[in-house]
């Protein structure tokens, strides 16, 4: 059983979890700002694995060859002044970041995702994210598998047609290359696979609060989750 002291020793967590174009991504860097946490970027670390098994040769059926890029890749992030990309990821010392940012490399990541043994493989390297003054953890599985005993758990969703949109402005904000019917379809496929999963299945939590920010601004959403985290923290 854990106690009240134990509890009150650990650095706080914030977990925000939800489907792809949610928006999880921009508040996270909004709370950490304000916050002055540290971030885990949970999908980042997934399509790492995608990005170095193409860049290694390894098939996407290949689950032992998965399972030890996942537990030997050597990352970095670093975190810059650069609004756009607040945090530069090295892969093997070399920088990836945009390549990480593209279609295909989120639907790799949903392919090499429901693997357990690659789930298993980073999952140190995840809670080692949590040092002092806190963290925001951004994914998934955050709040339901990752950090079970966060403080806050914030589970942030939109229809598929409103997060299609966002996703599409912010590739083309970036001049990545996308059609607004392609991207729609990928999130419905990456959605189908995220949820329906064995592994770690897209869900929120049961202690998780549920933000629906489909008619929400991104400064309004951010309000809500502000409000959720001080009555919580
Ligand atoms: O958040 P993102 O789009 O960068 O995530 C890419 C993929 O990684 C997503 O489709 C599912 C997977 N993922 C996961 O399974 N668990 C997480 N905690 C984060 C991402």
């Amino acid at each position: 059983m854990r106690t009240q002291a134990s509890k009150t020793e650990k650095p706080p967590v914030i977990t925000i979890d939800g489907p792809s174009g949610s928006g999880k991504g921009a508040i996270t860097h909004k709370l950490a700002q304000k916050l002055g946490f540290h971030i885990l970027d949970s999908g980042a670390l997934y399509r790492l694995i995608g990005l170095a098994a193409r860049k290694s040769q390894t098939s996407f059926d290949d689950e032992p060859g998965l399972a030890r890029i996942s537990r030997e890749m050597v990352v970095k992030f670093v975190p810059s002044d650069d609004p756009e990309e607040p945090l530069h990821i090295l892969l093997e010392g070399e920088e990836v970041t945009k390549s990480l940012r593209t279609d295909q490399a989120g639907q790799d990541a949903s392919r090499v995702a429901p693997i357990a043994a690659v789930r298993a493989g980073i999952g140190e390297l995840q809670r080692g994210f949590l040092t002092a003054p806190g963290l925001i953890a951004d994914g998934r599985d955050m709040g339901t598998v990752v950090f079970p005993d966060a403080d806050v758990k914030i589970y942030l969703t939109a229809s598929a047609e409103i997060r299609a949109n966002r996703r599409y402005k912010q590739l083309k904000d970036k001049d990545i290359s996308v059609t607004l019917p392609g991207l729609f379809q990928s999130i419905k496929d990456r959605d189908e696979r995220d949820m329906n999963r064995e592994v770690a299945p897209l869900r929120p939590a049961i202690d998780a609060v549920v933000v629906d920010s489909s008619l929400m601004s991104l400064d309004e959403v951010f309000e809500a989750v502000i409000a959720i985290v001080r009555e919580k923290v």
